[in-house]
């Protein structure tokens, strides 16, 4: 096998979110990451973890308070809106719920050709075949194009976001919850859709998701994160997963009615406030194994195996 290339790394980054009289919100802390290229990257973790913050970090349509972003090994971190303009169609986001953020005026056509009308000269003609075109890839057809998204279900507005990031023909697309509304049947076949186009246009994705079965169908290596820091990167998430937090995230996962998850597990406690801790292991207020080096000294994210790295004090005796 060839060397692989990194398309993205990111040293040392955080983000910090400040409200007037709150107290600061590390959405991101101190991550360092690559994202191969062609490779499908999972990234999971509970709700409020960091996974969106992280995906519009990489992509620059949020500044991180601290790090560095380095894009097919250029350093893009300081770039203004007018650069990032010049490579935005070499990167898109399928963005989670937007579904519900389409302008409400726009018919499909426009907004799945707004990123055409944005970047290429082509007559009417040929954007409306390409628009066509991906509409039939996701699954949808040509009597969709003068629809407004109110006229269409939570799935199909979903295939048109995965549309839309897709017209441009990217090199890299983070999918945000892109399957989430989406019926199992449908869903499959936007999991093999998402994975035929990465073969045909080399693309490599950040694939962001509360759904660990669709993150084992297509994901090549999984990031396991936990209040904005990265506890384990695993080959397969189901296979020796290590980390206290990976293990109890997926056996809350594998819980068979989505009702009973948030209750019958240690990780989701209903009205609980997660307080970062100052010091030590992040996951030390949570963890059934917490000793006293894991509130004193926070654990770095260290190699377990080829590919796998855990962050844990207790996890690298084993
Ligand atoms: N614009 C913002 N202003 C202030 N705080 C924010 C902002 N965006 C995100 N946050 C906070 O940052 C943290 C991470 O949010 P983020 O949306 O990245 O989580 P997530 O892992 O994507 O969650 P979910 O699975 O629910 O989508 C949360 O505590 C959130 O409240
Ligand atoms: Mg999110």
């Amino acid at each position: 096998m060839g060397e692989s290339v990194n398309l993205f790394e990111i040293k040392g980054v955080y983000k910090c979110y400040q409200k007037k009289s709150k107290p600061k919100v590390y959405a991101v802390y101190n991550v360092d990451l690559n994202i191969k290229k062609g490779e499908v990257l999972g990234l999971v973790g509970e709700s409020g973890c960091g996974k969106s913050t992280l995906a519009k970090i990489l992509l620059k349509l949020e500044q991180p308070t601290m790090g560095q972003i380095l894009f097919n090994g250029q350093d893009i971190t300081d770039y203004s809106f007018h650069q990032m303009r010049k490579i935005r169609n070499r990167m898109q986001m399928v963005f989670q719920g937007n579904a519900n953020a389409f302008n409400p005026h726009f018919t499909v056509e426009q907004i799945i050709g707004e990123p055409l009308n944005n970047y290429s000269n082509e007559s009417k003609e040929e954007k409306e075949k390409k628009i066509v075109s991906m509409l039939e890839k996701v699954g949808l057809n040509k009597t969709y194009l003068t629809r407004y998204s109110h006229e269409m279900s939570g799935g199909q507005r979903q295939r048109i976001g995965i549309a839309r990031a897709l017209i441009l023909h990217p090199e890299f697309v983070a999918c945000d919850e892109a399957v989430s509304s989406i019926d199992y049947a449908l869903k499959n076949q936007i999991l093999t859709l998402l994975t035929d186009l990465k073969q045909q246009f080399g693309l490599t994705y950040l694939f962001i998701s509360h759904d660990i079965a669709a993150v084992n169908k297509i994901c090549d290596r999984v990031v396991v994160m936990y209040l904005g820091n990265i506890v384990e990167v695993i080959p397969n998430i189901n296979n020796n997963a290590q980390h206290p937090y990976t293990k109890a995230l997926l056996a809350a996962t594998l819980i068979p009615n989505p009702k009973n998850r948030r209750k019958n597990t240690v990780l989701f406690r209903e009205g609980e406030e997660i307080k970062i801790p100052d010091k030590g292991c992040v996951f030390q207020n949570r963890c059934i194994y917490t000793q006293e080096i894991c509130k004193n000294e926070q654990p770095a994210l260290k190699t377990q195996k080829e590919g796998h790295y855990i962050a844990c004090h207790l996890c690298h005796h084993s």
